[in-house]
């Protein structure tokens, strides 16, 4: 049997002797020693630092070498939204969009999709339609952009800011609400149609506390994990003035306890307390194991949204601002980190058989696992994937069919994802309560 491992950071390996004797090798990411940019500090924790690009903004020479050094993780500020990606209706356009991925990915980083639909940037067409002529036009929409980009982004954020301000803890009122309450879940399993590999997000701002809003979305999403609509993530959006709420991190992880991933998604912060408060936001995401990174909304204060408040990292000059040295320090600070583990199994396929390695984000009481099944020097034309679970119980997953919760467990595909070429790969996930430690797929082809 031929020993292989891959992993997400290598300090330290911790190898058990049943994982051993199993040919797996268990990688738990830690905190290292101090790095000198947002990204790699974030990476000692298997987290990102990201931040919003600007496809217009790509020649200037200091803002690409800030984006180069400084982020490993991008979100098109506008380039992938709807009006945007498709002007008319049916005729869709994605060169500014490339561009934003392009440039991330030719330069090692990845990318989070922004956004599929929301009820701004809609293009005039959408705007003044209604009713099941439009609905039709949403799921499409959805299905297009995550088709076009499949495989190439690590979350999408595919409805944005659909919940009302104030105490309601409701829906806002659009044009997309009106089409049905159900538009949010539908636009979810369209998009898990067409990106298997995407995790998806729902985003929202004015979620940074313990609220009526964040709470009608906590509802949401509970209410999605009951039913298995597929949502692997929450964004924050954090757009703040000189302070964090007390509560922020309570709040994240009360969302984190739910099963999703939290990630904060367009961070930032004026005022005079700016230092301090990107401190406290970075500190309180550092203490949720759940939460996968930090994505600031821009690069210098000149690129804000937020003119003449200077709520980002660097100067219009592009110098390190206070702001800066609370975050990385915070970084480097290291935290809990996402329980990241990367095991292999079955490694010598041999002609026909697969392979199958398994990614497992653990916090207090709940996981996720994320399972890759790699053909081997053979195409598969289907695959079964059985694994011990010994102190978890499975709640939902995707992209498979599954025979059992705990103790053995079998999946296999599903009609999209049987055929796997020769040395390609496919993935599926799933969730459950309790401890994902010690899985140990197995993959047979079928
Ligand atoms: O590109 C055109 C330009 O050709 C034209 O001359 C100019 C005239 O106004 O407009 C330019 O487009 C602007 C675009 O930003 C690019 O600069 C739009 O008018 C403007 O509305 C758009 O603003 C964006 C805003 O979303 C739209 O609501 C901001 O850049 C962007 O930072 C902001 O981002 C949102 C997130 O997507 C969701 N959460 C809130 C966040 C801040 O509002």
């Amino acid at each position: 049997m031929k020993l292989t491992s891959r992993s997400v950071s290598l300090v330290p390996i911790v190898a058990t002797a049943s994982a051993a004797a199993l040919g797996a090798v268990l990688v738990v990411s830690a905190p290292a020693s101090a790095a000198t940019t947002l990204g790699a500090a974030a990476a000692q924790s298997g987290r990102y630092f990201g931040t919003a690009v600007a496809a217009g903004k790509l020649n200037d020479q200091t803002y690409v070498n800030i984006l180069n050094t400084e982020f490993n993780m991008v979100t098109a500020e506008n380039e992938m939204k709807w009006d945007a990606t498709e002007p008319n209706r049916g005729q869709f356009t994605y060169s500014g969009g490339d561009r934003v991925l392009n440039q991330a990915v030719s330069n090692g980083k990845r990318v989070r999709g922004h956004a599929l639909l929301w009820h701004q940037q809609e293009p005039g067409w959408a705007q003044r339609m209604e009713g099941s002529d439009l609905r039709q036009a949403m799921m499409n929409h959805v299905t297009q952009v995550a088709t076009h980009y499949k495989g190439k982004i690590y979350a999408w954020d595919v409805v944005n800011e659909a919940f009302a301000d104030g105490g309601s803890g409701g829906r806002r009122d659009s044009n997309l609400q009106r089409t049905g309450n159900d538009w949010i879940e539908a636009a979810f399993r369209a998009a898990r149609a067409a990106d298997p590999a995407a995790k998806l997000c729902y985003n929202d701002y004015n979620t940074d506390s313990i609220n009526p809003k964040s709470t009608g979305i906590y509802n949401m999403v509970r209410d999605f994990k009951s039913r298995g609509v597929p949502i692997d993530c929450v964004g924050f959006q954090a757009h703040l003035t000189n302070t964090a709420p007390s509560d922020y991190q309570a709040n994240l992880q009360r969302f984190a306890n739910l099963g999703v991933e939290v990630q904060i998604t367009e961070l930032d912060i004026s005022g005079s307390n700016q230092a301090n408060a990107y401190g406290a936001v970075t500190r309180a995401c550092m203490a949720v194991r759940a939460c996968a990174g930090i994505t600031v909304w821009g690069i210098r204060d000149t690129d804000s949204w937020r003119t003449g408040q200077n709520p980002l990292l660097f100067t219009g000059s592009g110098a390190k601002k206070a702001a800066y040295n609370s975050v990385l320090d915070a970084l480097n600070a290291g935290g809990t980190g996402p329980t990241t583990t990367t095991t292999t199994t079955s490694n010598d396929p041999g002609p026909g058989g697969c392979t199958a390695s398994v990614s497992l984000n653990q916090w207090d009481g709940g996981f996720v696992a994320t399972v890759k099944v790699t053909a081997g020097s053979r195409a598969l034309n289907g695959w079964r994937v059985t694994t011990t679970l010994s102190n978890g119980t499975v709640t939902s997953s995707w992209s498979s069919n599954r025979s059992g919760t705990s103790g053995t467990v079998t999946f296999t595909n599903v009609d999209y994802n049987g055929a796997v070429p020769a040395g390609q790969s496919t993935e599926f996930g799933f969730q459950g309560t309790g401890s994902g430690s010690g899985l140990n797929p197995t993959c047979a082809a079928t």
